[in-house]
């Protein structure tokens, strides 16, 4: 059990000081600058300050997407699929003076959006539409920053919900890549140029990420990637590695054309 400490309120160390006193003990992640890991699971009402918002339950390997973005002051910053909200919560936490538009297309996944938005008192504008046509539901200008918590098989989170290997066909991976590649190609004309965009997945399958992100440099000729190499992009972390779930991310810039 992750925690993911909010640093509007403590930082991590401090929070770290205040599980002790509560008999909780926990340790810290190398990357992760604001996870801590719990040695037993608890019920979150142990937790210190849990109803305030002072922490949130989320895996180690999900809060290094939001690492990875970097947020930066005044910036406008789009968290693309984006319920139930767990990543438009860390970027507001990091930055609380950053405009954070947050789209889904599940409108019964995005009231968990609000949800945890009131929980920790943080404000997003929140849009219901498909990432593929963002000429229906995005009228602003480009965004600093995108990440791209894509739609995946969520192979690399089986360990949490073990019915993925019941339920994934071994068809559904060329969908869901296609779709990713889809997603991709129309956020990257919503980036500016100089900006940067976070693909993430929670997924172990070459094909939607390392081979996506392949296929996207080679088409994309004003993307340059910022994470791994040419052969070898992006990070690939496997379930259990460091006590994190499988995850994937590539970190591309968007330079000049
Ligand atoms: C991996 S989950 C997102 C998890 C979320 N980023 C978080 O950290 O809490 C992927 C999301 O993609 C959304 N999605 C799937 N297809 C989409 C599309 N075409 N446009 C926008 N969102 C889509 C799903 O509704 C789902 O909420």
């Amino acid at each position: 059990m992750w925690l993911r400490v909010n640093r509007r309120h403590h930082s991590r160390d401090n929070y770290l000081e205040l599980l002790e006193e509560a008999g909780i003990e926990a340790e810290i992640h190398p990357q992760a600058t604001d996870a801590l890991k719990l040695s037993k699971p608890c019920d979150v009402n142990m937790l210190p300050g849990f109803a305030d918002g002072w922490v949130s339950v989320q895996d180690a390997a999900a809060q290094l997407s939001v690492e990875y973005l970097d947020p930066q002051e005044n910036e406008l910053i789009l968290d693309c699929c984006a319920a139930p909200g767990g990543k438009t919560a860390h970027i507001l936490e990091r930055q609380p003076i950053a405009e954070v538009v947050a789209i889904d297309a599940d409108e019964q996944r995005l009231s968990r959006v609000y949800d945890n938005l009131k929980r920790l008192k943080l404000e997003a504008q929140v849009v219901c539409g498909d990432a593929r046509e963002p000429a229906k539901w995005w009228k602003g200008g480009q965004f600093d920053r995108i990440l791209l918590d894509a739609p995946c098989s969520a192979t690399g989170v089986i360990r949490r919900h073990p019915d993925i290997k019941w339920l994934r066909r071994a068809e559904d991976i060329a969908a869901l890549a296609a779709l990713q590649s889809e997603i991709l190609d129309a956020m990257w004309q919503q980036l500016k140029t100089g900006g940067t965009l976070v693909y993430a997945t929670c997924s172990v399958t070459q094909q939607e990420n390392a081979e996506q992100m392949k296929a996207f440099l080679a088409r994309t000729p004003d993307a340059e990637l910022r994470l791994g190499e040419t052969d070898k992009p992006g990070r690939q972390i496997m379930p259990g590695e460091l006590d994190m779930d499988g995850f994937y991310y590539a970190v591309l810039y968007k330079k000049q054309a």
